[in-house]
C-alpha cells in the first residue's frame, strides 16, 4: 500500500518540524509495512513569495488528490502587509476540503505535569479533546470593512451544528463518555441555535453520553480550575480557537499540541496546533513533538492503527527519559529529537 501525502512546509519553523514528521512518518511506514509518496507544495507565506498568492490553484489540486495534506504552519511578520495574509490561504484550504470538525486533543503526560504554568496537582490527570467547528461562522461570514464602521456576521445552520455535533458524541463514545457543549447562549442566537440542536442531538441518538452545557466565559475559566473534569468539548470555531490555545498550555508547552481536521472524507488535514514562530525560525530549536502528534493523527485518518500507536508509545518513551526541546527545559534540538525518535521507533520494534 502506497499513500499520497501533500506537504505543506509553510513558513517560520514549519520546515524544519514538517521535515522531522516526514522522516517519522517514513519510518513508521517502513516498520508497519507500508510506504508514502510526497508532494511538497509551496503554502502561506511562502506561496506568496513564489506565486503571489497564499494558496495557488496546483497546490490546492494536490492537496484535494492526496490521501492526507500534512502542513506546518503559516504566518510571519513579512506578510503583515500583504494584500492576502497567508492565513487566508489556510482559511480557503479548509474550506475548499471541507474539514469541518477539527479535533484537538490537550493530555497532560505524566512526567510533564510540572512544565505546565499551572500548578501540577491541577493538572494532573487532564485529558480534553476539543472539537472545534472549523468551516462556518465567524470566520466565514459576509464581513466588510469602511473606514468608520466594520462587520464580521456569525452564521450557523443546523445542518452544520448537527454534523459537528455528531463527531463530538462520537469521539465521547470512544472516550469517557462526557460532552461539554460551549456556548454564549445567554446572548447570542447562533448559540441557543446551536444548544438546542446539541440537546435534541444527545436525547434522541446519545442517551448513552453525558451531555452539559457551558457558556464560553465559564468553561475558558473552569479549564484553569479543574482542567482534569473535561473529557470532550465541541463548540463553534471562534470559541474555540481561543480555548484550544488555551488548552494548549496545560500540558506544558504549545510545541507538543498536534491537530486532526476531518470532513466526511479523506483528505484530512493536519497540523501542529502551534503557530509558524518566526522569532526562532531556522535555528533548529523548535519543537517537533506537536507535528509528530499531528502525523500520528494522520495515520489514525488512513486506519492505520498500530503505526500512530508505535509513535505515540515512542514519543511517550522520549518524555519518561526526559529526552526534550528547550521549550521543556531539554537540551534536544529540532532535528536532534526527531533522530532520538526514529531510534525510539527501531528499538520498540525489535523488542516487540
Ligand atoms: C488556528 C490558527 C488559525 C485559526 C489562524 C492561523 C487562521 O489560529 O489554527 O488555530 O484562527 O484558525
Ligand atoms: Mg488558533
Amino acid at each position: 500500500m502506497t499513500y499520497k501525502i501533500t506537504l505543506l512546509p509553510g513558513d517560520g519553523i514549519g520546515p524544519e518540524i514538517t521535515q522531522v514528521a516526514r522522516a517519522v512518518l517514513d519510518h513508521v511506514a517502513s516498520l508497519s509495512g507500508f510506504s508514502i509518496k510526497f508532494t511538497e507544495c509551496a503554502f502561506g507565506g511562502a506561496s506568496i513569495d513564489q506565486y503571489g498568492e497564499p494558496l495557488t490553484e496546483k497546490t490546492l489540486k494536490a492537496c484535494q488528490s492526496a490521501d492526507a495534506v500534512f502542513l506546518g504552519a503559516v504566518g510571519g511578520p513579512k506578510w503583515d502587509h500583504a494584500p492576502e495574509r497567508p492565513e487566508m490561504g489556510l482559511l480557503a484550504l479548509r474550506k475548499a476540503l471541507g474539514v469541518y470538525a477539527n479535533l484537538r486533543p490537550a493530555a497532560v503526560h505524566p512526567a510533564l505535569a510540572d512544565k505546565s504554568p499551572l500548578r501540577p496537582d491541577l493538572v494532573a490527570g487532564t485529558d480534553v479533546l476539543i472539537v472545534r467547528e472549523l468551516t462556518g461562522g465567524i470566520y466565514f461570514g459576509e464581513r466588510e470593512r469602511t473606514e468608520d464602521k466594520a462587520s464580521d456576521k456569525c452564521t450557523y445552520t443546523r445542518a452544520e451544528i448537527e454534523r459537528i455535533a455528531r463527531v463530538a458524541f462520537e469521539q465521547a463514545r470512544l472516550r469517557r463518555g462526557k460532552l461539554t457543549s460551549v456556548d454564549k447562549a445567554n446572548v447570542l442566537e447562533t448559540s441557543k441555535l446551536w444548544r438546542a440542536v446539541v440537546t435534541e442531538m444527545g436525547q434522541r441518538d446519545f442517551p448513552d453520553i453525558e451531555l452539559d452545557h457551558m457558556y464560553v466565559d465559564a468553561a475558558a475559566m473552569h479549564m484553569l480550575r479543574h482542567p482534569a473534569s473535561f473529557d470532550v468539548m465541541v463548540t463553534e470555531n471562534m470559541f474555540g480557537d481561543i480555548l484550544s490555545d488555551e488548552a494548549s498550555m496545560l500540558p506544558g508547552s504549545i510545541g507538543l499540541l498536534g491537530s486532526a481536521s476531518l470532513g466526511d472524507q479523506r483528505p484530512g488535514l493536519f497540523e501542529p496546533i502551534h503557530g509558524s514562530a518566526p522569532d526562532i525560525a531556522g535555528q533548529d530549536k523548535a519543537n517537533p513533538f506537536g507535528a509528530i502528534e499531528a502525523a500520528a493523527q494522520l495515520l489514525e485518518s488512513l486506519d492505520e492503527i498500530e503505526a500512530a500507536k508505535r509513535v505515540r508509545a515512542a514519543v511517550n518513551a522520549m518524555h519518561e527519559a526526559g529526552e526534550w526541546t528547550g521549550d521543556l527545559g531539554g537540551s534536544l534540538t529540532c532535528s536532534q529529537a526527531g533522530v532520538k525518535l526514529v531510534e525510539r521507533l527501531e528499538s520498540q520494534a525489535v523488542a516487540a
